[in-house]
């Protein structure tokens, strides 16, 4: 494993590889998730490269910047591991160095569900991702399904900026229990986990209900709020195009459910596909 802190270093080695070039930018603390992203690169590119870089511009003024998850050395291990052969690890000012002043935003599209929680966190990962396929120039970008609506943002910018990766979704991970595997998920407490577990049940359970009974998304949604335990405060539910995230009255194999949910003080996101 090659670890470069420098863009000036990674270019340097890009300009000695040959074949195509898998990218999985990820803000570490590596979970089964990144590494289903790694296999899936590993099968597809001659070379793959992680990025790892807990991005400051994509976190509100109150959110866990500085609390984030942060353990370079166990996620170098678990990259050695899979056989990645590069990993980008800048520090803040690599990326945004004194002066730095030029931001991505892609419009509507982020500023809605995510975009209305929070309101720069688009802006900040459109930046950041725009920044590493302009850097990279990868084949392949990948990114998890969880984060449903970041995926749709990438896609937009990519082909809006004609950066000319092809960006590949992988399916979310989930835990024994079916829980999306995420980052914060160490946040939780065991009572707190038992009930994040029910969120992946009722997405699935009303994914069963509209092809069984074709339902409207109004009745899918009331069905989704009165199921979840009441220690789940819902932040939106809602039934939307995969690409537009336009609200769907009636859904259709292109439409996603997508949950936001805060348990105590964590915040959860999740999504299930009705294709
Ligand atoms: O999904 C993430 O981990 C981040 O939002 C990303 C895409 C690496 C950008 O910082």
């Amino acid at each position: 494993l090659k670890t470069f802190e420098t863009i000036e270093q990674c270019r340097k080695e890009l300009s000695c590889i040959d074949g195509s070039v898998g990218l999985i930018p990820t803000m570490g603390s590596i979970h089964k998730g990144h590494l289903n992203l790694v296999r899936a690169s590993k099968i597809e590119n001659t070379t793959s490269i992680v990025t790892l870089f807990v991005n400051p511009s994509q976190f509100g003024r109150n959110e866990d910047f500085d609390q984030y998850p942060r353990d370079i050395d166990q996620d170098m291990v678990l990259l050695e591991n899979e056989g990645i052969d590069i990993l980008f690890a800048p520090k803040v000012r690599e990326i945004y160095p004194l002066g730095f002043s030029t931001f991505v935003d892609i419009g509507d599209l982020s500023k809605k569900y995510e975009g209305l929680y929070r309101p720069e966190h688009f802006r900040g990962v459109s930046t950041i991702v725009t920044k590493l396929l302009s850097i990279f120039r990868p084949n392949r970008a990948y990114f998890g399904q969880k984060d449903a609506q970041q995926c749709a943002v990438i896609k937009k910018l990519n082909d809006d900026l004609n950066l000319g990766s092809e960006i590949i979704i992988v399916p979310t991970a989930r835990d024994q229990f079916g829980m999306a595997l995420s980052s914060r998920n160490i946040y939780l407490s065991e009572l707190q986990k038992k009930s994040a577990n029910h969120i992946n049940l009722i997405l699935f359970r009303a994914k069963k209900l509209y092809h069984s009974k074709n339902m409207k998304s109004c009745d899918l949604i009331n069905f989704i709020s009165k199921s979840l335990p009441i220690d789940i405060n819902i932040e939106y539910v809602s039934i939307v195009n995969r690409e537009t995230f336009a609200t769907m009255n009636i859904p259709d194999v292109n439409s996603l459910i997508i949950v936001a949910v805060n348990i105590g003080s964590v915040r959860l996101i999740d999504n299930v596909s009705l294709s």
